[in-house]
This record gives structure tokens, C-alpha cells and sequence, in this order.
């Protein structure tokens, strides 16, 4: 298996499960925001993750599910997500990610939060839905037993 952990990440929560699912699966890692031309020929594989901000997965992500939907759709594809509300985290990779691709998803996992190094709108929202602020959650722990479900 040859496979490819592909991310956007915020503040570095998700960057750091990417990371480590990467290593995991001794995946190659791509940071969807800072390369947009990826080519997806050598992988069998696609881990594609994100954080989730006001419901939304980031654009970085999105966009390349759109222009790569057709080759995706020939490949093994898994959801990771962080994000607030760990009830709602597959609920939210449903939701945002497109349905060609979640209907056929392996598995879809769900790996924490962290609610640091936020800036100054950022924890206005957080207060004013009662957001953890300063607090990580970040389930790395999870990873092992998580690829294992699909390796
Ligand atoms: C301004 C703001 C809005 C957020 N909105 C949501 C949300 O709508 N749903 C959710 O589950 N989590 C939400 N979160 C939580 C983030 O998804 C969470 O902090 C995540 O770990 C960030 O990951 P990152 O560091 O990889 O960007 C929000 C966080 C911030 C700071």
C-alpha cells in the first residue's frame, strides 16, 4: 500500500495528527494550503484531513477534493478531522467533504482539538460559545488503532 496524508491545518492541531498518521502508515505528507498541485498517480491510498471552522472544513482541502473528485474516486480514500464537537465530527466530514467520496470512504476518524495560539476575533467566538480556550485534546493515541482499521 502506498499511500498519501494529505492536510490543512490552522494552528497546527491537525497538522500534528497528519503527522503522525503519516508516520504510522510511513505515508507520504502534503500541507494541501502550500502545495495545490498534487499528483496523485503513485497512491493507492488517500488520507485527507482538516479542522473545521463555523462548520466548514478549510478551503485549502475543499478545493482539492474538487479539482482531484475523478482521480479520488478511483482510489482508497479516508476522512480525519479535528475540530469541537467530537459528536458531530462525522457528521461534519458528511456534510463537507463530497458525497461521491464519503459514500465510498473506508473509514472517516475523528482525532481532537486544541483551542491554542489563537488570535484576538478567534477568542472572541470561542467566549462567546464557550469554547475551551488554552485547551488541547489532541488524540494521538488514536492513530495506531485507527490505521489499523484500513491498513
Ligand atoms: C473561530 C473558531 C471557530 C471554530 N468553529 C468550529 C466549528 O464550527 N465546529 C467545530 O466542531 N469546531 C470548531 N472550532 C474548533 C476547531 O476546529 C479546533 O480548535 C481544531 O482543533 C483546530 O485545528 P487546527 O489547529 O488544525 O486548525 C473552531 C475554532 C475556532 C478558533
Amino acid at each position: 500500500m502506498k499511500a498519501l496524508v494529505i492536510y490543512t491545518s490552522k494552528h497546527g492541531c491537525t497538522k500534528q495528527s497528519a503527522t503522525k498518521l503519516a508516520e504510522t502508515l510511513e505515508a507520504d505528507l502534503v500541507d494541501a494550503s502550500q502545495k495545490t498541485n498534487v499528483s496523485l498517480e503513485a497512491y493507492d491510498t488517500v488520507l485527507i484531513g482538516s479542522s473545521v471552522y463555523a462548520g466548514q472544513i478549510l478551503k485549502p482541502i475543499s478545493e482539492f477534493c474538487s479539482v482531484n473528485l475523478k482521480t479520488l474516486m478511483t482510489k482508497r480514500i479516508v476522512f480525519f478531522v479535528c475540530c469541537g464537537f467530537e459528536n458531530k465530527a462525522l457528521e461534519i466530514i458528511d456534510l463537507t467533504f463530497p458525497k461521491e467520496l464519503t459514500s465510498v470512504a473506508l473509514t472517516k476518524g475523528y482525532f481532537g482539538y486544541s483551542f491554542k495560539n489563537l488570535g484576538f476575533f478567534e477568542k472572541m467566538i470561542c467566549k462567546m460559545i464557550g469554547a475551551p480556550i488554552g485547551e488541547t485534546d489532541i488524540r494521538l493515541e488514536n492513530i495506531e488503532k485507527f490505521a489499523q482499521t484500513f491498513m
